[in-house]
């Protein structure tokens, strides 16, 4: 099974993949926790990098497809993956396909997650990870089972992301607008796409995808 999410910031996708991972033994490939990884290291790249991410910008074409592609070759991907937060340009897109295909790996679905920008605003400024999983929380909305351990891994400290200020998630948003929802045609186009209302609850919306692998990939 080999799924994108598509959506804007805080559509769940994130949410959604954790769900995924742990419901059908695929694997989770976040180009965004990728990247948060590599800016901890010393060094150029990660300088340029970090600056790139916290003021709501898209990282070069190349460096996510190579992330990606280094990923999709290993053992944890055999059951297949979910993308969550790749593709985001045409380009990368475009790019993605042709790696998938020379692999004989084609994509089965593509997951459009549909909320409105208001919603983004309040679900991002209330969100917390794991430290240890990086698996996404809500203070309201969506709490761990236990209030002071992660769902998924146990852990029990978390943390804020440095890029998910007011004024950065607008500019992030901004992005998806201009540069990743022309995917939604893109993906139509290929007829891989489907769409469900990321404004309903999490165990909704996870019903819904459930729903929509058994119906298109069995
Ligand atoms: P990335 O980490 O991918 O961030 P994003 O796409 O902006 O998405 P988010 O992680 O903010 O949101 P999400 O949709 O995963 O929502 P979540 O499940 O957490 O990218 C960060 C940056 O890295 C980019 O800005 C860019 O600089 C760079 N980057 C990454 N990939 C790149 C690429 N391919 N090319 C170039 N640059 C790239 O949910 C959000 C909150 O809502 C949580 O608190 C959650 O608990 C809550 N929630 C989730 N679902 C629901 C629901 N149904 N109801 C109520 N609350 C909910």
């Amino acid at each position: 099974m080999r799924l994108v999410l598509l959506g804007p910031p805080g559509s769940g996708k994130g949410t959604q993949a954790k769900w995924l991972k742990a419901r059908y033994g695929i694997a989770h490939l976040s180009t965004g926790e990728m990247l948060r990884a590599s800016i901890s290291e010393d060094g150029e790249l990660a300088r340029e990098i970090r600056l790139l991410m916290e003021s709501g910008e898209l990282v070069p074409d190349d460096l996510v497809v190579r992330m990606i592609e280094e990923k999709i070759t290993r053992p944890e991907c055999e059951k297949g993956f979910v993308l969550d937060g790749c593709p985001r340009t045409l380009v990368q897109a475009e790019t993605l396909d042709q790696m998938l295909s020379d692999k004989n790996m084609g994509l089965n679905l593509v997951i459009e997650m549909t909320v409105d920008p208001d919603e983004v605003i309040r679900r991002i400024s209330g969100r917390f990870s794991c430290m240890s999983c990086g698996a996404s929380y809500h203070v309201t909305f969506n709490k761990p089972l236990s209030d002071d351990r992660c769902d998924y891994c146990g852990h029990t400290e978390f943390e804020k992301r440095s890029d998910d200020s007011e004024e950065t998630v607008r500019r992030r948003l901004d992005s998806y607008w201009s540069k990743t929802a022309t995917l939604v045609s893109y993906y139509r186009h290929k007829a891989l796409l489907q769409s469900v209302d990321s404004m309903k609850p999490v165990n909704t919306v996870s019903l819904e995808i459930g729903r929509l692998i058994s119906n298109y990939i069995g």
